[in-house]
C-alpha cells in the first residue's frame, strides 16, 4: 500500500514528547564555556568608553571581548541580499558605532552561564548619544526606492492609471500592520567548537545549515570544507532561524580566541534585538471596479522600515500582482525607510501575510460598495492567467476553495448586512478572504541507502523545524522502494549530508522531497539492475520495466526477492542512490505556479468590552498533492493560529525616545493560546500539480497563515460595521 497520502504519525513524535529529541542547547559538551552578551542601551550614536576591568576580575571569567579586542571579521558581500543568506550585514563587535538598541557591545565568556551574565552587568559603557530614528507615519515620508533583492521592487502591467480611472467604483484605503517577532518556543542557541586542525563545528538552532556554512565561511575566512553545521531539531523557526545572526558569529570567534567550545543561548528578551523580526508596513491600496464588481484596476504600495545598514524589503504589495485579474492594469511598489533597529527578516509567511491584509480587506470594502457577496466577488475576479506575467497558472483551485469552503462554513446562511447577526450580548460577524502564495523552487540533493537488513536510510541536509519533514521524507522513500514506512530511517540537519536548500518558503516537500524521490528511484534502479544481471540474477531474462518494488523487495511476474537477499547474494552491505533535483530552470517555464486558499472566519464581538473572539474557522487550501494529511492539517492549524495572532494580538511597540522594542517577553508581546482558538476546519482542495514538483506538491505551511487576518478583520466589520485597517485589532480600536 502506498504510504504517500496516508496520515502517518510523526517518526520523531515519541522522541519529542518524551524529551528525547536533542535540541541545540541540549547537546552535551564537556569543557564548554558560556557566553553572555552585553547590549547597547541606546539606539544611535557610538561608545566613548567601555570599562571591562571589573568584569574581567569577576569569578569564572575567561575573556571579555569588545570591538577593541575582538578579532576582525571579513565584511559581508555587497550589495546586501538575503537569500544567501545574509541575515544582517553589520557584524558584531567590529567598531564603536551604535546603530540599534540591543546591539552587542561586549561578550563575556566564563565557566558558567551565571558567571558570564553577572560579569556582563559589571561592564561600564559610556555613549555619545544621537537621537533615535524610529518608524512612524512621519519618518515613512522619507521612504525611498530600494535596490531589488528578491522580486522586482515595482511592477506595472496594462495601463493601471486608466484602469483605475475607468472604474465606476473606487476603494482607496490605507492599511497598516505591526512590527512582529518570531518568538519561537526554542530560543536561538549556538555552540561553536574548533578542533586542533582549525575545523569548526557549529551546533545551531537553524533552518538553513548550508547557508550558514557559506556565510560563516565568508565572514570568518575559513574554507567551507572545514565547517560543519548541525541542526537536527528546531523548536520553531518561522523564518527567524533561516539566516545568520550576530550571536553565531560571536560564538565562533570567541571559541577561537579562548580555544574552548563556547555556547550562547539567547534569552527571550534578546530574541527581540539579536535576530530579525517582521517589519511593520504602511500600505496604500486602490481598487477600481465596474458596477458589477469586476476589477478594472489595482494599485498597491507598501512602505516598511529596515536597519540603517541593510535594505531589507517586505514585499507586501506582491499580493496584488497575481491574485485577481484587473481588466485595465495592476501596479505595485515598495519603498523602505532606514531607522535605528536591527535588520528585519522573513517571518512566516513573509510578504504575503502582510499584503493580503490590504488587498483582501479592500476586496471586502469593494463587495459592500457594489453590493455583491464577497465570495461571489472573488469568483467574479478569478483568473486562470497570472496577470503579472501573462502565464497560465499550472493549477489554481481557487473556485473550489471558495465554493467548498463556503459550503462547509455555511456561508449561505449569512445575512450580509453589518450588525445583523447576534448571539445574546455578542455581535456575530462572518468574513472571507482568499490568498495566493509563492511556489519557491530551490535545488536539493539527497541520498538513499538500502541496507543489508532490508531497511533504508534517507540522508538529506534538510531540516525538521516542526513541520513533519522526517515523516514525509520517510513516506516518499518507502513508496519508491516498496518498503513499509517504519523500515525507513531519516537523517536530516547536518552539513555532512547531501546539500539541500533551507527549510524556508514552504518549499521542503516540493524540492527537497523531490530530491529524496530521485535518490530512492536511483537506488531502486540499481537494485533492479542487480536482480536482472547481478550475481545469480534472480530475475534473469526479465525486463527492467516489468519489475515492481513491493513488500520489502522486488517482484516480476511470480518471482520475488527481498532487498536483504539481493544485497547478501551480491556481497553488498549497502546500495546507494543519489538524488539531485534542480528545478531552478523549470521555474522559468511556461506556467505560473502558486498555491491558493480561501478562508472563512466567524467572530463574536463584545461591543461593551471591545473584545473579539474567534468562533470558528474554515480554511480551504490548494497546495497540490498532500503527502501526509495529518502533518498537513497540523501545518494548517499552526498557520491559522499564527494568523489569529496577527489579527488580534501581536504587535511590538517601539519607545519613540529610546528607539527600542518595549515588550520583550510573552507577557508584553501576546500570542494566541489554547483558550483563544476554537474548532478549526481544514479542507484540501488541490490536485497533483506536475509542473510544481515531481511529487505534485505546492507550498502549504505558510499559505495557511496568509489571509487569516483579513478574514477576521472582514468578519469584525460584518459584526460591528467598523472597518479597522490597523492591525492588530485591539480593544481600544473597537471601543
Ligand atoms: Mo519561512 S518565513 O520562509 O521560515
Amino acid at each position: 500500500m502506498s504510504s504517500v497520502g496516508q496520515p502517518l504519525t510523526r517518526l520523531e513524535g515519541r522522541l519529542k514528547v518524551t524529551g528525547g529529541a536533542q535540541y541545540t542547547a541540549d547537546v552535551p559538551l564537556a569543557d564548554a564555556l558560556h557566553a553572555a552578551i552585553v547590549h547597547s542601551t541606546i539606539a544611535n550614536g557610538r561608545t566613548i568608553s567601555i570599562d571591562t576591568g571589573a568584569a574581567e576580575k569577576a569569578p569564572g571569567v575567561v575573556a571579555v571581548l569588545t570591538y577593541r579586542n575582538m578579532p576582525r571579521m571579513n565584511p559581508t558581500p555587497k550589495p546586501w541580499r538575503h537569500l544567501h543568506p545574509y541575515g544582517q550585514g553589520y557584524l558584531p563587535l567590529q567598531d564603536d558605532q551604535i546603530h540599534y538598541a540591543g546591539q552587542p557591545v561586549a561578550l563575556v565568556v566564563a565557566n558558567a552561564l551565571d558567571q558570564a551574565a553577572y560579569a556582563g552587568t559589571l561592564v561600564k559603557v559610556e555613549y555619545d548619544v544621537q537621537p533615535a530614528v524610529v518608524f512612524n507615519a512621519e519618518t515613512a515620508k522619507r521612504a525611498f526606492d530600494p535596490p531589488q533583492f528578491l522580486w522586482p521592487v515595482s511592477s506595472s502591467v496594462g495601463d493601471p492609471a486608466k484602469g483605475l480611472a475607468d472604474g465606476a467604483v473606487r476603494i482607496e484605503s490605507v492599511y497598516t500592520t505591526a512590527d512582529r517577532h518570531h518568538n519561537q518556543m526554542e530560543p536561538h542557541a549556538t555552540m561553536a567548537i574548533w578542533d586542533s586542525s582549525g575545523a569548526l563545528t557549529i551546533f545551531e538552532a537553524n533552518q538553513h545549515i548550508f547557508g550558514m556554512r557559506e556565510f560563516v565561511s565568508i565572514v570568518l575566512g575559513v574554507p567551507q570544507e572545514k565547517i560543519t553545521v548541525v541542526s537536527r531539531f528546531v523548536g520553531g523557526g518561522f523564518g527567524g532561524k533561516a539566516y545568520v545572526w550576530p550571536h553565531t558569529l560571536m560564538a565562533a570567534v570567541a571559541a577561537r580566541v579562548v580555544r574552548r567550545p563556547v555556547r550562547i543561548q539567547l534569552t527571550r528578551a534578546q530574541m527581540y534585538s539579536m535576530v530579525g523580526h517582521q517589519p511593520a508596513t504602511i500600505q496604500t491600496i486602490t481598487l477600481a471596479a465596474d458596477k458589477t464588481g469586476k476589477l478594472t484596476g489595482i494599485r498597491h504600495d507598501s512602505i516598511s522600515p529596515t536597519s540603517v545598514f541593510d535594505n531589507y524589503i517586505e514585499y507586501a504589495a506582491n499580493a496584488s500582482r497575481s491574485l485577481w485579474g484587473a481588466s485595465g492594469g495592476i501596479a505595485t511598489g515598495h519603498r523602505i525607510v532606514h531607522v535605528n533597529r536591527n535588520t528585519p527578516t522573513v517571518m512566516r509567511p513573509p510578504h504575503e501575510a502582510l499584503g493580503h491584509v490590504a488587498l483582501e480587506g479592500a476586496m471586502d470594502e469593494l463587495a459592500y460598495a457594489v453590493d455583491v457577496d464577497p465570495v461571489a466577488l472573488r469568483i467574479l475576479n478569478d483568473t486562470s492567467v497570472d496577470p503579472d506575467t501573462g502565464r497560465p497558472f499550472s493549477t489554481r483551485a481557487m473556485h473550489r476553495c471558495l465554493t467548498e469552503g463556503a459550503q462547509r462554513f455555511g456561508w449561505d446562511k449569512r445575512n450580509p448586512a453589518p450588525r445583523s447577526m447576534r448571539d445574546g450580548r455578542y455581535l456575530i460577524g462572518q468574513g472571507v478572504a482568499s490568498a495566493i502564495y509563492t511556489h519557491w523552487r530551490w535545488p536539493a540533493k539527497a541520498r538513499v541507502v538500502l541496507r543489508r537488513d532490508g531497511s533504508a536510510l534517507v540522508e538529506s541536509g534538510m531540516h525538521e523545524i516542526g513541520c513533519g519533514t522526517y515523516t514525509v521524507m520517510r513516506q516518499v522513500a518507502a513508496d519508491a522502494l516498496g518498503l513499509p514506512p517504519d523500515r525507513v530511517d531519516v537523517h536530516l540537519g547536518d552539513t555532512r549530508l547531501p546539500a539541500s536548500h533551507g527549510a524556508i518558503g514552504s518549499s521542503t516537500m516540493a524540492n527537497a522531497g523531490a530530491s529524496v524521490l530521485l535518490a530512492a528511484n536511483a537506488v531502486r534502479d540499481k537494485a533492479v539492475a542487480l536482480a536482472l544481471t547481478g550475481r545469480s540474477a534472480p530475475f534473469g531474462g526479465a525486463s527492467a520495466k516489468d519489475v515492481l518494488a513491493a513488500n520489502g523487495g522486488l517482484a516480476v511476474a511470480d518471482r520475488t526477492i527481498t532487498y536483504s537477499d539481493l544485497l547478501a547474494r551480491n556481497g553488498l552491505d549497502v546500495l546507494t542512490g543519489d538524488g539531485d533535483y534542480d528545478p531552478v530552470e523549470e521555474a522559468k517555464g511556461p506556467k505560473a505556479i502558486f498555491s491558493f486558499s480561501a478562508v472563512f472566519a466567524e467572530v463574536r464581538v463584545d461591543e461593551e468590552l471591545g473584545l473579539v473572539r474567534l468562533n470558528r474557522f474554515v480554511g480551504a487550501y490548494d497546495a497540490g498533492k498532500i503527502i501526509n494529511p495529518r502533518t498537513a492539517r497540523s501545518q494548517a492549524i499552526g498557520g491559522i493560529i499564527w494568523g489569529v495572532g496577527q489579527a488580534l494580538l501581536e504587535q511590538s511597540e517601539t519607545d519613540p525616545q529610546m528607539g527600542r522594542f518595549l515588550h520583550r517577553n510573552y507577557s508584553g508581546y501576546l500570542v494566541p493560546t489554547n483558550a483563544d482558538i476554537p474548532e478549526l476546519e481544514v479542507i484540501f482542495a488541490g490536485e497533483f500539480d506536475s509542473e510544481a514538483s515531481l511529487l505534485g506538491s505546492k507550498g502549504l505551511g505558510e499559505l495557511t497563515g496568509v489571509s487569516v487576518a483579513p478574514a477576521i478583520v472582514n468578519a469584525i466589520y460584518h459584526a460591528t460595521g467598523k472597518r479597522i485597517r490597523e492591525l492588530p485589532v485591539t480593544v481600544e480600536k473597537l471601543l
